[in-house]
């Protein structure tokens, strides 16, 4: 096994609250091992542009409690095709690179798995507010943004009831609905819909004439973005039902994204962060840290990236019976 001098670390894909703690980890343990790191800004534009930097421990002081990332991220096309990664992998051995660990969501580590492909050392770290991830049961940035989900939700429900309206609170999660289901059921919405299970607009009319009925004094729907039928739909339709409440939306989009990272995820960035460079130092490639109930696992690159993560029906069918 090659000794690994010089490391680089990176955040890609969209950002999530606890980067920050994880490039910190990264750096300081790097540091403990005297192992130099680069930072390359940008995700994999930074990569293909050389925009590599030699970082410090100082250079991560007082970043453990900041949203977004340090180094930047960013979405890059060109990354995706074969010369495009040929290149990321000539400008890691341009600048000397022994081993790089990946931050970012499932698109990032697949071309975190295409480098380890090519044969260059590369552990993953999963970081997305998504939590669409196999392999982990919590991905860098869930945490937070679910209290940045339930901190919106209860300020809406204030004015929800003292309107007496139906609020129609959309959030992100691109194809996966964890944090609409856990944002519904801490938040105690009345109704979740997520893209895994396509719910009929009748059913929901339902749900609202009877909470209604019941003389609830406001309705509350939580949408996940990627969910059918799409918020707007919704909306319209319960307007056209006149459900007795009036109906508004509320999109929270990015808002979601942002924020300081909660004690758990900077605890888990720090965890993963610290793992990642070991696994380096062992000589692993082609892996992602994963947590694995209180331990920090492993998983393979390829597993991550090819099975599919469900939100537990579990968790769906509890949803469904505490709104009642
Ligand atoms: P996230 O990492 O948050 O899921 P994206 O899906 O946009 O975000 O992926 C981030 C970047 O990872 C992409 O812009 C691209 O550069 C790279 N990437 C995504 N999919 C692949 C792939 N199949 N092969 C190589 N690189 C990829
Ligand atoms: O993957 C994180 C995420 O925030 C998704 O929830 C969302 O669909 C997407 O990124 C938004 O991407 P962008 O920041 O490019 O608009």
């Amino acid at each position: 096994m090659s000794k690994m001098r010089r490391i680089a670390v990176m955040t890609s894909g969209g950002d999530a609250p606890g980067m920050n703690p994880a490039v910190r980890a990264v750096v300081r343990t790097a540091a403990a091992h005297d192992v130099e790191v680069y930072g390359i800004r940008q995700g994999y534009t930074g990569m293909l542009g050389g925009d590599f930097e030699l970082m410090t421990s100082r250079d991560v002081s007082g970043i453990i409690q900041r949203g977004g990332t340090i180094l930047q991220t960013a979405r890059n096309q060109e990354f995706k095709t074969t010369e495009g990664q040929e290149r990321g992998l000539r400008r890691l051995n341009e600048h000397s690179i022994d081993g790089l660990i990946v931050i970012g969501g499932d698109g990032s580590l697949r071309g975190a798995l295409a480098l380890h492909k090519l044969g260059f050392p590369v552990i993953g770290v999963p970081g997305s507010i998504d939590n669409d991830i196999w392999g982990t049961d919590m991905c860098i940035g869930v945490d937070s943004a679910l209290n940045t989900i339930l901190d919106a939700i209860d300020k809406l429900r204030d004015t929800a009831s003292s309107h007496e309206r139906c609020f129609l609170v959309e959030v992100m999660g691109r194809n996966c609905g964890y944090l609409a289901t856990m944002g519904g059921i801490l938040g105690g919405a009345e109704f979740i819909l997520i893209p895994e299970h396509p719910t009929p607009l009748e059913e929901i009319d339902d749900i609202i004439k009877e909470a209604y009925m019941k003389g609830k004094s406001h309705a509350m729907g939580v949408i996940a973005e990627g969910a059918t039928p799409k918020t707007k739909e919704v909306a319209e339709y319960l307007e056209a039902q006149k459900v007795g409440f009036e109906v508004r939306v509320t999109v929270l989009g990015h808002v979601v994204r942002g924020g300081s990272p909660t004690a758990f995820d900077r605890l888990l960035a720090t965890r993963m962060g610290v793992r990642a460079v070991e696994l380096l130092l062992e000589g692993q490639s082609g892996v992602m840290v994963g947590l694995h109930g209180r331990e920090m696992g492993t998983v393979s690159l390829e597993d991550a990236t090819t099975k599919q993560r469900e939100v537990s029906e579990y968790f769906v069918e509890m949803a469904e019976m505490l709104a009642k």
